[in-house]
C-alpha cells in the first residue's frame, strides 16, 4: 500500500514543485542576477535537471507500481542503485538551489 501510494505520488509531486520553481522562483532569481550570463546558465541547467529527474522518477514509479502489485523483485541491487541515483540527483539539485538560488531572492533557510 505504501509502495503504491508512493509510486503514484512521486511524479505529480515533482511536477508541482518544478512548475512552482520555474514559474516563480527562477524568474525572480533571473531578475535578481540580470546581466550575469553565468547565472542564466544555472537556471537553464536547473530546468534541464527538472526534466531529467521527472523522467528518472517515472522509471522509479514503474518499478514501485510493479512491486506494489506483487511482482517479484528480480534484481534488488539494480532497484537500490536506481533509487540512490534519483535521491542523489535530487539532493545535489536542491542543495544548489538552497545555496545559490534562494539567497539571491531573499529566502534563507
Ligand atoms: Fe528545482
Amino acid at each position: 500500500m505504501i509502495c503504491l501510494s508512493t509510486a503514484n505520488s512521486i511524479v505529480p509531486l515533482l511536477r508541482n514543485i518544478h512548475q512552482y520553481e520555474e514559474a516563480i522562483i527562477f524568474p525572480a532569481y533571473e531578475e535578481a542576477v540580470v546581466g550575469s550570463e553565468a547565472n542564466l546558465a544555472s537556471t537553464r541547467r536547473l530546468r534541464a535537471e527538472h526534466v531529467e529527474d521527472e523522467c528518472f522518477a517515472g522509471e522509479v514509479t514503474e518499478i514501485l507500481l510493479a512491486i506494489g502489485h506483487g511482482e517479484a523483485v528480480e534484481n534488488p541491487e539494480a532497484i537500490g542503485f536506481m533509487l540512490r541515483g534519483l535521491f542523489e540527483n535530487l539532493r545535489r539539485h536542491i542543495a544548489f538551489e538552497r545555496e545559490h538560488v534562494l539567497p539571491m531572492i531573499g529566502i534563507v533557510d
